[in-house]
């Protein structure tokens, strides 16, 4: 082998270590990415449960999803004072709607969904209450494996694709919505009579489940390389030639 074919060998070896070191590096900030989504839900959830749920006030001539609200307040206001003045307040009557937490969270995942290239997420069981939120194959996989193995995260990449799937445990505060139909509020019993119950206190009982569409090729792992990347691997080859040449 000659000088300069050795030295393409050296240079070529040194492409497929970086595009390798490349992928694996960009598949760890796909999973952070994925940890950091499933951590922004949770904390929506933890938000919304400090006041056991938010109420929302209905807009005038605003559509509202009867079938996703646990509870409706109509607030009669007084409303004799002169100093009112806009459309709204001049109204006498508002009606609010009660949102519990993992509803609050399925709305702003559906809102996330709408966008397909984007990351997105959904929270599932598979007791799930609402049809909407019934368990994919890799959703099913995921708790089960959890449950098997006792672990709080399981992930698959398909296509580039990251599948991941955080743990969600029954705690107490699950359990007055989840443990059985007869114990549940009547308003959550009203909109699911049958399903969504037999969490575990302490299980799991579903996950948090966020999809990281691939945004990498082979063209974008390169083009990610710097100029300090270009110059230390054109370093390597002026190296290896130098090496090959005092042999
Ligand atoms: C006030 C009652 C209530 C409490 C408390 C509650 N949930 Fe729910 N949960 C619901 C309702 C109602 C839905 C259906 C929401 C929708 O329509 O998307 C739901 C949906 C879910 C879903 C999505 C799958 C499904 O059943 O549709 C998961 C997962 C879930 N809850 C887990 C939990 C966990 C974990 C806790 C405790 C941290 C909890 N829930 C506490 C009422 C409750």
């Amino acid at each position: 082998m000659n000088t300069t074919i050795k030295t393409l060998v050296v240079l070529v070896a040194a492409l497929l270590l970086a595009f390798t070191l490349g992928k694996s590096i960009y598949e760890k900030e796909q999973l952070n990415q994925a940890r950091t989504v499933a951590n922004m839900v949770e904390h929506i959830g933890q938000w919304a449960s400090q006041y056991r749920g938010v109420w929302i006030k209905e807009g005038k001539g605003q559509a509202v999803d009867l079938g996703s609200h646990l509870d409706t307040l109509t607030v009669t206001l007084a409303n004799n004072d002169n100093s009112v003045t806009s459309q709204e307040q001049v109204e006498t009557t508002l009606d609010f709607h009660l949102k519990n937490p993992a509803l609050i969270q399925r709305e702003i995942s559906d809102l996330m969904q709408k966008n397909q290239n984007n990351t997105s997420y959904r929270i599932t069981s598979d007791k799930y209450m609402n049809p909407k939120n019934s368990p994919t194959v890799f959703e099913t996989d995921s708790i089960e494996n959890m449950r098997k193995n006792n672990t709080l995260e399981y992930s698959e990449v398909k296509n580039g694709t990251l599948h991941y799937a955080r743990a969600l445990i029954a705690t107490e505060a699950c359990m007055r919505c989840h443990a059985s139909a007869e114990k549940a509020p009547n308003s959550v019993r009203n909109l699911y009579p049958t399903q969504g119950y037999g969490y575990e206190l302490g299980k799991v009982a579903g996950v948090i489940s966020v999809t990281v569409p691939t945004t990498y090729s082979a063209t974008s792992i390169f083009s990610a390389f710097d100029l300090l990347s270009l110059l230390t691997l054109l370093g390597v080859g002026l190296i290896s030639f130098w090496v090959m040449r005092k042999r």
